[in-house]
């Protein structure tokens, strides 16, 4: 069922988007027996496709969470949060000086998205929530 909720497309799109550069570059490494990026490799697949689409599939279920605007903050420190990651580590892994600090941005980024995202549950959970007509049983009343 196609969804109007962008944050869901958002995060889906970038969960492929970073599983398919994680999966090739995990075919890049076995072709070429070397695994100096292992770990930039895991995170895209882990951080990226799995923690992305976990984000999105919620938001998917939960339309009015994806609404509050802490939702809009999560995605901004997450997924910009995955890209300083990677880039860091990757940095890091080829010695590049600046892969340390990057790397550490983007850890930091990613906690504060996850920390983001538990604070758009907890809002998410206390809510009220409206009557769906498609829940009362046929031929009641609303
Ligand atoms: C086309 C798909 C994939 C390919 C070709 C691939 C390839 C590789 C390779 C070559 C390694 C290094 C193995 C070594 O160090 O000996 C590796 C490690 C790893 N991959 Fe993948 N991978 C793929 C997809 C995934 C996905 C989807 C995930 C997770 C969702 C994942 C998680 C991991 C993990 C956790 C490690 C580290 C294992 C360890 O060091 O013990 N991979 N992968």
């Amino acid at each position: 069922m196609p969804t109007k909720n962008g944050l869901v497309q958002c995060y889906l799109l970038a969960a492929v988007l970073a599983g398919s550069c994680g999966m090739m570059l995990g075919i890049g490494m076995g072709i070429a027996q070397n695994f100096l990026l292992t770990p930039v490799h895991v995170h895209l697949n882990l951080l990226g496709w799995v923690t992305f689409a976990i984000y999105g599939l919620t938001y998917h279920a939960l339309p009015e969470a994806a609404k509050l605007g802490l939702a809009r903050v999560q995605f901004l420190l997450a997924v910009p949060g995955l890209v300083a990651f990677c880039g860091g580590l990757t940095a890091l892994r080829l010695d590049y000086p600046v892969g340390f600090p990057l790397t550490v941005l983007g850890s930091f980024m990613t906690l504060g998205g996850m920390l983001c995202f538990g604070g758009v549950l907890l809002r998410s959970f206390a809510r009220p929530r409206a009557a769906s007509p498609q829940a009362l049983p046929a031929g009641s009343v609303a």
